[in-house]
């Protein structure tokens, strides 16, 4: 008797030795299709090579493919832990060919391996074919040399296997195993095919076709070959035993459950030890493709699928969170074969034991008003839809959790009342939506909320993944498309795109989808917190709703902005140890090419602590050290110290990034709450160079910054101008500065130096000139006109000229090269009260056909635009003088 491990790997092995190549399995949350919740198939990975859109270098493979059921179409949540084969996550094995063999070699391949490899007896296996399919019939007979009997023809779609509404199709066989008389049931397409005695091992599809979304049905390229074969069924078939919570990897699970709780597992409670095991390897398995619990989507799955284990682990009467115990047991049992759990090891743990730790809060008040409530209810009665939506809505149980609870004692919830107090919760949220003054623009989203629900964003991991239109709005109002050339706003039911939210800028980048759909994304937004807007320019083809698309963000950008969110969590925290704790936020914009960072700060940030700050910053990218993301409550959050942003809403739950280690005491550099996109460790950052530190309000302060790319061509544009100074100066670098002070300094000496000789020049060389100065009855009057003179010096040749005359009036007109005039008069101290400079300057001013002039008694100076007409001002000045 081989264990699973040993299955698993005498089924790849198989395969390798006949040329098939052994693929990883893909992540559980899909890359390539834009509806499906989680893989389900080992085929789902294949997809696109089947239609012949994706080439791969090999034409055979197999793989072992993490598979999760639960939420969508296949849901097997509720039945998990009561019957024999359900499980939430499995492993499918199986095989494939691309376009390279089909049936025979399929059916031939199969039957070798159960019954050499595998050792089965003949006697104890049967199959099925699709009706129609005579050649399978035939074959299996010559393969297998199976008795007409146990050939059994299925006219149903049991036997016709379809990924989904749409994609790759066609008949299947499928190959069954007899437990034996002793357990119920009868072979299928019989009236007792429900039992445990014929069980379903394997299924060969035979792929031909590929279905469309309008109901068109069309052959693939070529004819292909998909099976799966549920591991944990093959390996109970090879334990000797039906069920496959008794093979040897499921047992390890519900015996450390036992070993925990002290609760037998083979016991009345069985079920519980099963639902443990089953979840346990579910969430396992989601958190380290990258779902975290959450109230949306594929985390709300997670969340229901942890819960419902938490409540088993209660109902066994562990007191303290039991499940991220379990963590290290199943990575001994399965991290050989999927490494990705021992990476994610302690991140799962952390995220189960918190999930844990606050949902006991929550689970002890909601049982026990369930209990209360449900109390004088007999097996067959309903339980109040009122009393199932406030557990949901007011403690976070989940529906299921509440039937699953009542199960046992055979009372159900009363669908219709828990559907009618859903509804009338969403009217309630509509009407005060209504009155809160929103713009009426945004009320178009509150209608798309509600019907499409919130978009499932996937950018934390991905830049590419498909998703379907669910909504789309033009000119304000909904519509069912927009055409080539359209502009308009549209929602997905998933999308890598990063709506404009924290400071991040919103993703662009481009959708395309069939038809030729080709369309610009040229911004997201988020409206009412988690519907992601795209604003879209369809450049060709036409986008409805329901259309299928890849959206692809422009990696480049998105890596560009990253590198900034990142940085500017180390400049914060860098800001915070240069200046002190009383930096906070007051805002930032993290965008391709910058980013920005508001804060409070009394006064300016000096030279000396920017550079502190920029050195602490790029140390802490120097070392490259991960950037780690966990989900945590807010006020566990913000208890454990991460930096929060004062006044913004957070969820109940939030993200919380930390980067870097504080080399002081080895706890995380940077810690914040934050639900942007990060780089995966400080190194990407590349290189952080501030722009500069200014003021944007009272005690705050702004600082820029560049990273990456954009920084190194901000530095080398500065490094090119340098040295193009340096050439212009015929100097070293290294000599720039010196030579341009010095440069500077003796222009300003040369400056100082021809004011001076034009001035000396102004006033008739270098000597006293007595006689310039004529008098005008009883004062001396030096009057001149001057060229070459700025009107500003005017005045300080005027005072020369008071110096000069000793007592008297000097009258300066200076004419500049445009022909304008600027004049000054000076009245000495001595003469106050008897002359008026200002009334001087007036009666020169008229000449000179300006108006006005002003100044004091002592010194005052107009201008005119009639330069030629100076020495009639100054004639006129004269005459005033005489005149007085
Ligand atoms: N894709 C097939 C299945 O899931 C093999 O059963």
């Amino acid at each position: 008797m081989s264990g699973v491990n040993e299955i698993r790997s005498t089924f790849l092995d198989y395969f390798a030795r006949h040329g098939h190549q052994v693929v990883d399995s893909s992540p559980l949350v899909p890359r390539n299709d834009p509806t499906l919740m989680f893989t389900n198939a080992g085929m789902v990975q294949f997809k696109n090579v089947f239609t012949g859109i994706e080439k791969r270098p090999y034409s055979r493979a197999a793989t072992s493919q993490k598979c999760v059921r639960a939420g969508g179409k296949h849901n097997d949540l509720d039945n998990v832990g009561y019957t024999a084969r359900h499980h939430t996550f499995f492993e499918m094995l199986g095989n494939f060919s691309f376009g390279d063999y089909f049936k025979e070699n399929a059916i031939e391949f199969a039957w070798n391996l159960i019954t050499r490899e595998f050792e089965l007896p003949v006697e104890k296996l049967l199959v099925t074919v699709y009706h129609e399919d005579d050649e399978a019939f035939d074959l299996w007979r010559r393969i297998a040399g199976l008795p007409e009997s146990k050939i059994i023809r299925i006219p149903t779609s049991d036997n016709f296997w379809q990924m989904g509404d749409t994609g790759p199709c066609g008949p299947c066989s499928e190959i069954f195993y007899d437990h034996g008389p002793h357990i119920w049931g009868g072979p299928p397409g019989s009236a007792e095919a429900d039992g445990d005695r014929f069980i379903e091992i394997w299924n060969l599809v035979f792929m031909q076709f590929e279905q469309l979304a309008g109901g068109e049905r069309i052959s693939l390229p070529r004819p292909s070959i998909d099976t799966g074969m549920g591991l944990e069924r093959i390996s109970a078939v090879l334990q000797g035993t039906h069920d496959n919570y008794e093979i040897d990897l499921m047992r390890a699970l519900t015996g450390a459950v036992a070993d925990l709780t002290n609760v037998d597992a083979n016991g009345p409670q069985k079920a519980s030890h099963r639902v443990i095991a089953d979840h346990l390897r579910a969430a396992t398995f989601l958190v380290a493709d990258g779902v975290l619990p959450s109230n949306e989507g594929r985390g709300y799955v997670l969340r229901r699928i942890m819960r419902r284990a938490m409540r088993h682990a209660q109902l066994l009467g562990a007191r303290d969170p039991l499940m991220h115990r379990l963590v290290p047991v199943l990575v001994r049992e399965m991290g050989r074969a999927y490494p990705e759990i021992v990476r994610a090891e302690s991140l799962v743990a952390e995220t189960l034991r918190l999930e844990e730790t606050r949902f006991r809060k929550t689970l002890e008040r909601g049982l026990s008003i369930l209990e209360g409530e449900s109390e004088g209810l007999a097996a067959g009665a309903k339980f109040s839809g009122d009393t199932a939506f406030k557990l949901y809505d007011t403690y976070g149980f989940p529906l299921d959790l509440t039937e699953d609870a009542l199960r046992a004692r055979g009372i159900e919830v009363d669908r219709p009342s828990f559907d009618a107090a859903m509804e009338r919760q969403r009217a309630e949220a509509r009407a005060s939506w209504a009155g809160s003054g929103e713009a009426a623009t945004d009320t178009v989203w509150f209608g798309v909320r509600e019907e499409v629900g919130a978009t499932e964003f996937l950018g934390y991991s991905a830049e590419r993944a498909e998703g379907a239109v669910t909504a789309l709005v033009a000119n304000g109002a909904r519509v069912d498309a927009i055409p080539a050339g359209g502009r308009g706003l549209a929602v997905f039911n998933q999308t890598p795109f990063y709506g404009e939210s924290g400071g991040q800028t919103g993703d662009t980048g481009t959708l395309i989808g069939e038809d030729g759909l080709v369309v610009r994304v040229l911004d997201t937004q988020k409206k009412l917190g988690d519907v992601f807007v795209h604003e879209v320019e369809v450049e060709s083809g036409r986008l409805a709703i329901g259309t299928a698309v890849v959206l692809e963000v422009d990696g480049a950008r998105r890596g560009a902005i990253r590198a900034n969110h990142s940085a500017t969590h180390l400049l914060h925290e860098a800001l915070r140890r240069v200046l002190g704790d009383h930096v906070a936020q007051k805002g930032s914009l993290v965008a391709p090419d910058r980013l920005r960072f508001d804060f409070s700060h009394p006064k300016p940030v000096e030279e000396g602590e920017l550079r502190a700050v920029e050195d602490l910053a790029n140390r802490m990218v120097l070392r490259n050290e991960p950037v780690v993301t966990r989900l945590m409550a807010v006020d566990e959050a913000i208890e454990s110290g991460a930096r929060a942003l004062f006044g913004e809403k957070y969820g109940e739950e939030v993200r919380v990034v930390s980067m870097g280690t504080d080399p002081g005491n080895g706890s995380p550099y940077s810690v914040e709450l934050c639900g942007g996109t990060h780089v995966a460790r400080t190194g990407d950052i590349g290189l952080v160079t501030l722009l500069g530190e200014s003021a944007v309000g009272a005690g705050v302060r702004r600082l820029e910054a560049m990273t990456g790319e954009a920084a190194r061509h901000h530095l080398n544009a500065a490094s090119r101008a340098l040295q193009e100074t340096a050439a212009v100066l015929r100097a070293p670098v290294g000599e720039v500065e010196a030579r341009v002070a010095q440069l500077v300094e003796e222009r300003r000496r040369l400056e100082r130096e021809l004011g001076e000789a034009r001035r000396r020049l102004a006033m008739g060389g270098g000597e006293a000139t007595e006689e310039a100065a004529r008098t005008v009855g009883s004062v001396k009057l030096l009057a001149r006109q001057v060229a070459g003179i700025e009107l500003k010096d005017l005045k300080s040749l005027v005072d020369e000229g008071k110096k000069r005359i000793g007592s008297g009036v000097v009258a300066i007109v200076a004419v500049n090269e445009e022909g304008k005039a600027g004049l000054v008069v000076g009245v000495t101290a001595d003469l106050a009260g008897r002359y008026d400079a200002v009334a001087l300057v007036r009666v020169g001013a008229e000449a000179l056909g300006g108006k006005g002039g002003g100044g004091r008694p002592d010194m005052a100076q107009a201008g005119g635009p009639d330069g030629e007409r100076a020495p009639a001002a100054l004639a006129a000045i004269e005459s005033a003088l005489a005149a007085i």
